[in-house]
C-alpha cells in the first residue's frame, strides 16, 4: 500500500518537475519583444541597435531576431536580414562601386546599408528623409555619390546627394528643383546610365522618357506592347528595354555623339519567342545575357552578345518550365550564371547552364516581393517584401563558377 502511494507521489512530482520544465523551456523560447526597429525616429542617421539584443549570447542572436518579427523565416542560404525601415520596402538598389545597399519604403526614408556588414550581427544603415512624401524607387548614381528616387505623391524624379560631413559620416541633401511631370499612368521603373548620361523613367502606358541629369527630356518612347509590366536600363547603359501584354522583350540603344551630345534612340532588337506576355526580364551586368519570365509558364535564357546593326538577332540558349505571376522579378547574377525569379513570396534559383532549379526559397516575405538583386560581386542576392530586407548566400552561384573552373 505505503509503496505504491509512495510510487503514485513519486510519479506525480515526477509530473510536476516535468511540467515546470517544459513551461520554463517554452518560455524560454518565446519571442523577446526586440524592436526590429530601434532606430528612433527623429535622428539624422543612426545605426541600428537594439540593447535587448546585446544582452543574448551571440549564438541565439540570429534566431531571437528573427522570432521577434511578424514574419517568421528562416533558411540555411539566409546571411542577413536587414530591419530599419517602418514601412513595406518597395525597391533596392546596389552601388556600381559594390559599398552600399540603398532601399526606400513608404515610411517617408531611404535606408544605406554597407554590404561588407552583411555578415555581420548587426547591420548599420543611415537615413535619407524623403521630406512630406516618399520614395517609392531608388537608383544610384555611376560613381556611387547620389542617388535618384521616384516620389509617390511628387510624381517625379528627386535626386539626392550624398556628402561625407567632417566627422566622416555621411549626409544626403535632396536637390532643390525636383524633375517635371510628365507620366500620365503609375510608374513601373527609373534608371541611371551606368555612362552617367541619361536617366529612364517608364509608366504602364508604355510610355518612356530618356532625360538628362538635368531633367530636360531628350526622347520619349511609346513601346507599343498595349500595357508595361516592366523596363530597365541595362547595366552597361547602353540599352533600355520594355516588355508588357505582347510576348516580346524589345530592346532600344541610346546613342550619343563622340562628344557625348545626344543624338537618338534606336531599336536594338526584340527577345521573341514567349507565347504569352512578359513579367519581366534581367541583363548580365555585361548585357551579353538576358533572361525573361513571362505568363506562358516559362523563363528563356537569350544571348544577346550580337551586333545588331549588322542585322544579327539575339538567339535563344534556353527555355525552361517555372511558376510565376503578376508582378514577378527576375534577376540574373552578374556572371550570367544564376537567374533567381520570384513568384509572389518564393523565389527560386536556377543555373543557366543546366537550366536545374537549384534552390527554392519559400514565403521568404510576409507579402508579394517587390524587389530581387544580385550585388555586384554576384554573391549575395537582396529581396524585399515587407518591412525588412532579406540576403542570401548565392550558393548556386558558388557551385557554377567552381563547376565552371573544373570544366575549363
Ligand atoms: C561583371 O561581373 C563579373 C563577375 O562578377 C565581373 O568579373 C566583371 O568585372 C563585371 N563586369 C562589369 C562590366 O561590371
Ligand atoms: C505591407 O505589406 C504587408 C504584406 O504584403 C501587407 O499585409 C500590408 O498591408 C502592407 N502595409 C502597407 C501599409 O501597405
Amino acid at each position: 500500500m505505503e509503496a505504491a502511494a509512495l510510487g503514485a507521489l513519486t510519479l506525480l512530482l515526477g509530473a510536476l518537475v516535468l511540467l515546470v520544465l517544459l513551461a520554463v523551456g517554452k518560455r524560454k523560447e518565446d519571442p523577446e519583444p526586440i524592436a526590429a526597429t530601434a532606430d528612433p525616429d527623429g535622428e539624422e542617421s543612426s545605426a541600428v541597435k537594439s540593447s535587448a539584443v546585446k544582452k543574448q549570447k551571440p549564438d541565439k542572436q540570429r534566431s531571437r531576431k528573427e522570432k521577434s518579427a511578424q514574419h517568421t523565416f528562416s533558411h540555411p542560404l539566409l546571411a542577413a536580414t536587414l530591419k530599419a525601415h517602418n514601412g513595406n520596402v518597395t525597391c533596392l538598389d546596389f552601388s556600381s562601386n559594390g559599398k552600399y545597399l540603398a532601399s526606400c519604403a513608404d515610411d517617408r526614408t531611404v535606408r544605406i546599408w554597407s554590404t561588407k556588414d552583411f555578415m555581420e550581427r548587426e547591420h548599420k544603415c543611415l537615413r535619407a528623409n524623403v521630406e512630406l512624401d516618399h520614395a517609392v524607387l531608388v537608383r544610384f548614381s555611376p560613381d556611387s555619390r547620389a542617388f535618384i528616387v521616384w516620389l509617390a505623391n511628387g510624381d517625379a524624379i528627386r535626386i539626392f546627394k550624398m556628402m561625407k560631413k567632417d566627422d566622416g559620416t555621411m549626409s544626403f541633401k535632396g536637390a532643390a528643383e525636383d524633375f517635371p511631370q510628365k507620366h500620365k499612368a503609375a510608374i513601373i521603373n527609373i534608371g541611371i546610365a551606368e555612362t552617367g548620361k541619361f536617366i529612364m523613367s517608364a509608366s504602364a502606358d508604355t510610355t518612356i522618357h530618356i532625360w538628362d541629369l538635368r531633367g530636360e527630356i531628350l526622347a520619349t518612347l511609346n513601346t507599343n506592347q498595349v500595357t508595361n509590366s516592366y523596363a530597365s536600363v541595362s547595366p552597361c547603359g547602353r540599352f533600355v528595354a520594355s516588355c508588357g501584354f505582347t510576348p516580346d522583350v524589345k530592346v532600344w540603344e541610346v546613342c550619343f555623339g563622340k562628344g557625348g551630345e545626344f543624338r537618338e534612340v534606336i531599336r536594338a532588337f526584340d527577345l521573341k519567342g514567349h507565347s504569352a506576355g512578359v513579367h519581366a526580364f534581367a541583363f548580365s551586368n555585361d548585357s551579353h545575357r538576358m533572361a525573361s519570365v513571362s505568363k506562358d509558364g516559362t523563363w528563356k535564357l537569350w544571348n544577346t552578345d550580337v551586333e545588331y546593326r549588322k542585322q544579327q538577332d539575339p538567339y535563344l540558349l534556353r527555355t525552361v518550365s517555372c511558376s510565376s505571376s503578376e508582378g514577378s522579378r527576375v534577376a540574373l547574377s552578374p556572371d550570367g550564371r544564376v537567374l533567381a525569379v520570384s513568384d509572389g513570396a518564393d523565389v527560386c534559383l536556377y543555373g543557366c547552364e543546366s537550366g536545374a532549379l537549384e534552390e527554392r526559397l519559400s514565403a521568404v516575405h510576409s507579402g508579394p516581393l517587390t524587389d530581387l538583386r544580385f550585388d555586384t560581386t554576384g554573391l549575395f542576392l537582396a529581396c524585399s517584401g515587407d518591412k525588412a530586407v532579406r540576403v542570401f548566400h548565392n550558393a548556386p552561384g558558388h557551385r557554377a563558377a567552381i563547376a565552371h573552373l573544373g570544366g575549363s
